[in-house]
């Protein structure tokens, strides 16, 4: 296995979900939108946007609606955005409209550029000794999000991070064998949950800091838990979010 200063960075990452009351300074903040700017981009078409969320009042709206005390507190709070507006902008004002940006299939586009872009910032920020948090929350109840971001149609709001000092230092949180996660050539379809029991084992010493210190469940009781199913949360109105944006029109 080679190791330098980029791999060993990556192998480090937890999240972090407490940070110093501490903003970041212009420069932090110039280097994650340059390199926010410079991620690959499917077909050249640089279909993602970022928004830096420093309102008070709209970042007290954002922890409401995540549910999270820790979105939108200490830190900064950003909001990774697919962005399809700008690129039909461009073309509706050249006369070119393009029914296509209403597609799966270009959704998908700037999801892909949207992501890729989160994850080259993440490891930015970990690599200048700062912390983030993915916030799938920001999803959580995604009709009023949208209203909160105010953004337009033909975008969505994809992920947020939390990006801070680092005020804990979490345990790595153990990952998958490889053995169940990357293969060549085939798929293998012989998966049995039985083989999980050293993982599961080694997962439920994991000690979590979301939780009061709590050590948390083996992997398959998370996975068979009712996570997917809680209540609370308006993850179901994704569908019409995204037709409400006009966004995967062709997908019922
Ligand atoms: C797409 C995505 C969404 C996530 N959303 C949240 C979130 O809303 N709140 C949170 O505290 N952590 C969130 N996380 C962080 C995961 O809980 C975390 O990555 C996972 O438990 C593994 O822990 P580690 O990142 O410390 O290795 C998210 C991670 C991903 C990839």
């Amino acid at each position: 296995m080679i190791h330098n200063e980029t791999i060993d960075q990556q192998l480090e990452h937890r999240s972090i979900r407490k940070f110093k009351a501490e903003t970041l300074s212009v420069d932090e903040l110039t280097t994650l939108y340059t390199v926010f700017q410079h991620t690959a981009t499917s077909m050249f078409m640089q279909n993602a946007s970022l928004l830096h969320i420093t309102d008070e009042h709209k970042r007290a709206q954002i922890r409401q609606l995540c549910n999270q005390q820790y979105v939108g507190s200490e830190g900064d709070l950003f909001i990774f955005v697919v962005d399809l507006y700008r690129n039909q902008q461009i073309r509706q004002q050249l006369g070119q409209d393009d029914g296509r940006v209403h597609t799966t299939d270009i959704f998908f586009q700037g999801l892909d550029d949207t992501l890729l872009s989160f994850q080259n910032v993440a490891n930015a920020v970990e690599s200048m000794g700062l912390g983030m948090v993915p916030l799938g929350t920001i999803n959580d109840h995604p009709l009023e999000m949208l209203k909160v971001l105010d953004l337009p149609k033909l975008t969505f709001p994809a992920l947020g991070m939390q990006v801070g000092v680092p005020d804990q230092q979490p345990q790595l949180k153990p990952r998958l064998p490889l053995k169940f996660t990357t293969f060549e050539n085939e798929y293998p379809r012989d998966f049995k949950v039985s083989d999980l029991a050293d993982y599961d084992a080694e997962v439920t010493t994991y000690y979590d800091l979301r939780d009061a210190n709590r050590r948390i469940d083996s992997f398959t009781k998370q996975i068979t838990g009712d996570k997917l199913n809680d209540k609370r949360i308006d993850r179901d109105q994704l569908p019409q979010l995204l037709h409400e944006q006009e966004l995967c029109l062709d997908w019922q």
